[in-house]
């Protein structure tokens, strides 16, 4: 019998969660199965996902900003398949391949000026850790300079550089002489540039945990102070970047010239894993500056066809579809809707975000009742709250979102670029309904936490 993958997901489409947990991580499934997201997805399209009973979910967390242009999006598949009908030879190796070529082309044009050479890779941690052994090797020094609350990835590259403990932990000693410093605190920053032996300072213009933004000056002032010591100054864009916060580069926003930038994520328009740093030619030359170091760094699917032309279409439609514009219009319209619940529901502490990046934040209430009720929840575990919220969006309103950060009570929502008034309008009344059924202990958001205390008290 012949290979047919529709008639083996089809045969075995119900064993998806015991697979996992069997081979691949229990926990992992038995977290989905306490917050009620055990579910049995069977499609894919634009902004929403299908399960098996034929249920419609709006994914507000699009595969982490895989999916900006939305799932199954017809003109990246059409150059899927195109590609594939056309039998051309990839990863040769030892050839200069035209699609990455075009790529590279196709994205210089888009960045600030200056950033005129690549490195393609496939993850954003590939792209990061690139970023790091590059200002190293072409600055001669050895430390690396990141901010608290930071995620650059989980290789042990970039965990040396995350800003969570939880992440850290266990995994010592990561690589020696990073330093952590805190967002908006320049003296700061400054006392450690000015040690002389910082190759790199990287930033995520916007922080995927949390969603914390800096203040107006920050980020300009960072890149002075980093002209100033001789530093290299990175913009970890890999969330942010490619219409995330509403521009082509979210470090646009301020106008900012880094002298590296790194994306991933949707560039492969969710059919292919691709990464890249785009940097300034004099870092690429250094670190291959000789024939004899021409393959001094590389990785085995770097540059591979598929990938490339994947961005080279992601990329058309993100002009097409004027995916940024959308961005920006729809993203200022939630933020909007959201920050005006702020004067209705108490709990609701902050609405922040730039595009569609957007992140809400919860604190205690008030009201005794209510207050001890936060109290109990939040003594099992931080974050317990906004749990519920997210659990409450997801049985109630069929939306996926995520806690936004560990420990902290921020949701966060990450929906395809291509949403419109339809799907705005449904959030900011699913998060208005949600806050009011918090004010009734007796409600349906409550309802659950006794459970969930007591999971996370079994740990
Ligand atoms: C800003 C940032 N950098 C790097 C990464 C790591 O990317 P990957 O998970 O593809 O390795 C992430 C992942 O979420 C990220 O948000």
């Amino acid at each position: 019998m012949s290979f047919s993958l529709a008639r083996l997901i089809q045969e075995r489409q119900a064993d998806q969660y015991d697979l996992h947990n069997k081979y691949i991580s229990p926990h992992m499934a038995r977290v989905q199965q306490i917050i009620g997201f055990d579910k049995i997805y069977t499609r894919g399209e634009g902004a929403y996902l299908w399960d098996a009973d034929g249920v419609r979910y709006l994914d507000l967390l699009v595969g982490y900003s895989v999916f900006n242009l939305g799932r199954d999006h017809p003109a990246v598949k059409q150059a899927m398949i195109e590609y594939l009908n056309l039998k051309r030879p990839t990863l040769v190796k030892m050839d200069c391949p035209l699609l990455a070529g075009l790529l590279a082309e196709a994205l210089v044009k888009r960045m600030p000026p200056g950033l005129d050479a690549i490195f393609f890779a496939s993850s954003g941690a590939d792209a990061v850790d690139t970023a790091i052994k590059f200002t190293r090797y072409a600055t001669k020094r050895p430390r690396v300079v990141f901010l608290d609350h930071s995620f650059h990835g989980l290789t042990l590259g970039t965990l040396s550089i995350n800003g969570g403990e939880g992440f850290r932990k266990g995994f010592e000693p990561l690589i020696p002489g990073t330093a952590m410093v805190v967002m908006n605190d320049l003296e700061g920053l400054e006392k450690e540039l000015r040690k002389g032996d910082v190759a790199a300072f990287i930033v995520e213009p916007i922080q995927g945990k949390g969603v914390y933004i800096p203040e107006e000056n920050y980020l300009p002032e960072a890149q002075r102070l980093c002209r100033k010591y001789g530093v290299q100054f990175i913009c970890d864009e890999v969330q942010v970047g490619l219409g995330r916060a509403g521009k082509f580069l979210c470090s646009e926003h301020w106008n900012l010239e880094p002298d590296m930038v790194t994306i991933a994520k949707s560039l492969g328009g969710g059919y292919v894993p691709v990464s890249a740093v785009i940097m300034r030619r004099e870092i690429n030359n250094k670190v291959f500056g000789h024939l004899k170091r021409a393959q001094v760094h590389s990785t085995t699917f770097g540059q591979n066809d598929m990938g490339m032309a994947a961005g080279l279409a992601t990329l058309h439609v993100m002009d097409e579809e004027k995916i940024v514009e959308r961005s920006a219009r729809m993203g200022a319209k939630l933020l909007a809707g959201l920050a005006a619940l702020k004067d209705k529901h108490e709990m609701i502490a902050d609405v922040r975000g730039k595009g569609l990046i957007i992140g809400i934040e919860f604190r205690p209430p008030r009201n005794l009742g209510l207050r001890a009720a936060w109290t109990a929840i939040e003594a099992a575990e931080k974050g317990l709250f906004t749990q519920l919220v997210v659990m409450s969006l997801m049985r109630d309103h069929h939306m996926m979102t995520q806690v936004g950060g560990p420990g902290v009570n921020i949701v966060k929502l990450l929906p395809a670029l291509i949403i419109g008034d339809e799907e705005v309008d449904a959030i900011i009344k699913a998060f208005d309904t949600i806050m009011d059924e918090t004010k009734n202990l007796k409600g349906r958001v409550w309802a659950t936490s006794g459970e969930l205390i007591k999971q996370a008290m079994s740990g």
